[in-house]
């Protein structure tokens, strides 16, 4: 596999691209994806959506539009790996095999599915009314959206922070449990830099506030709504706040800094809203127009996106099924022919049962002896008989202490057991001591 940092996002299919998730993630994802030194994954999370969004319509409308979005932005599928989330099987079959090595209190512990138990309990419902299991079991698809092409790097909002370190959790538990680093360990990237927009009423832009500008709005219905943001009621003339403003704090997203101190500097002026708002839509259309004109081209044309998008999967899948052959081989998911090794997969390290056992017993003759074998129950040493279990227990454990001296084992063996002990125990000696450390 390649050296280069893998970067992978995911985008819920479920709602329109607003302006708040063009300045917040698409346009930084973007820059990222044209950088030499990584491979991006963006993709659309249509099985996720169905957790939110039981409207199809809204599903299929959704994923048009997104991909639309990034197509007309200016990702180069080329350069990337562009695809829809159920054009992959694989990821469904990794979702049962990281499901099988999850810990159920993990899941229990995710904010998502503990905030719907709270609002149950507010209410006094049931604590799992209306919770499906494809909103505990979330958390896990999500994982192995990201484990399946191994991705180093995930940018995410601070809302996702906790389903990446959950990502992180199971191919931690995956790699210990089949005994190889199947998977990287993805960590969140949150990009300080970037803005949070607010929306048409001052909070935080996001659909879940009804208060976002669509980024795609026609020329005339852009400048309605951005007519619409609240504003306080200072008059033309009068001096305005840029840092408790709205407007600047959209116009700043877009506009260079240049643009941004002449900005300040007529808010100091005492500027109109008006103007300021006049002002804000034309920076607005002037970095949206000839995008929209693309995107309005390509939404005109879904047959092309499918086009994309399928060949997107094609060449995600050249990555995803080598690997979960690999991780099917790794949990015993095999041809019943197939009995060898690929060289690709080890057998589960398994320390305890590959090392050579010193061990101490008693006898029926009521004597206390220990031995030496190797892993496989070949004997490589035997001792005499001692009257006390200490005796015995004390050469034992002189004996591994002594590996590596082969003077002070013979020594010891002669004392202890009869004749010299031969190469391999020396060798079972110097695993086990090695063992110890
Ligand atoms: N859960 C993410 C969101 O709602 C979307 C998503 C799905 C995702 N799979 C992902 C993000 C994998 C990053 C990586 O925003």
């Amino acid at each position: 596999m390649s050296q280069k940092r893998r970067i992978l996002t995911g985008i819920t299919t479920t709602g329109t691209p607003h302006l708040g998730n063009y300045v917040g993630a698409i346009r930084p994802a973007i820059a990222a994806s044209r950088r030499a030194d990584v491979e991006s994954f963006y993709f659309l999370a249509d099985y996720h959506a169905l957790v939110k969004c039981d409207d199809p319509g809204r599903v299929q409308q959704s994923t048009l539009e997104i991909a639309a979005t990034w197509l007309a932005c200016g990702l180069d599928p080329d350069k990337v790996f562009f695809y829809r989330q159920s054009d992959i099987p694989e990821i469904p079959e990794l979702t049962w095999l990281l499901t099988c090595v999850t810990a159920k209190g993990l899941l229990n512990r995710a904010h998502a599915y503990k905030a719907a138990v709270d609002q149950n309990r507010a209410a006094n419902e049931d604590d799992d009314a209306a919770i499906t299991a494809g909103l505990y079991m979330y958390p896990v698809l999500m994982a192995a959206d990201i484990l399946m092409f191994n991705a180093n790097e995930v940018p995410v909002g601070r809302d996702q922070v906790q389903h990446i370190e959950i990502a992180r959790d199971i191919a931690q538990r995956f790699n210990h449990i089949y005994g190889e680093d199947y998977f990287a360990l993805p960590a969140a990237s949150i990009e300080e830099n970037v803005a949070t927009l607010p929306g048409t009423d001052g909070r935080k832009m996001s659909k879940s506030y009804n208060n976002t500008i669509p980024l795609w709005l026609p020329a005339k219905d852009l400048k309605k709504a951005i007519l619409g943001i609240v504003t306080d009621s200072r008059a033309p003339g009068e001096a305005k706040d840029p840092e408790n403003s709205n407007i600047f704090a959209i116009y700043q997203a877009f506009a260079s800094a240049e643009e941004t101190a002449a900005m300040r500097r007529a808010f100091a002026d005492g500027i109109g809203w008006g103007d300021a708002k006049q002002k804000l839509f034309e920076r607005l259309d002037q970095e949206l127009a000839s995008a929209r004109e693309r995107y309005d081209a390509l939404v005109a044309r879904p047959q092309e996106i499918e086009d994309r998008l399928l060949a997107g999967a094609k060449k995600a899948r050249e990555r995803s099924r080598a690997f979960i052959e690999k991780l099917r081989w790794a949990v015993g998911v095999r041809r019943l022919t197939d009995r060898a090794e690929p060289d690709t997969a080890k057998k589960p390290r398994d320390h305890a049962a590959a090392l050579p056992l010193m061990k101490s017993y008693r006898e029926k003759d009521g004597r206390f002896y220990f031995k030496l074998t190797e892993a496989d129950g070949t004997l490589l040493l035997q001792s005499r008989g001692f009257d006390s279990p200490k005796d015995a227990g004390r050469f034992a454990a002189a004996l591994v202490d002594a590996a590596g001296d082969a003077a002070a084992v013979q020594a010891l063996v002669r004392e202890s057991a009869e004749g010299d002990a031969g190469e391999p125990a020396l060798a079972a000696l110097a695993r086990l001591n090695a063992a110890k450390e």
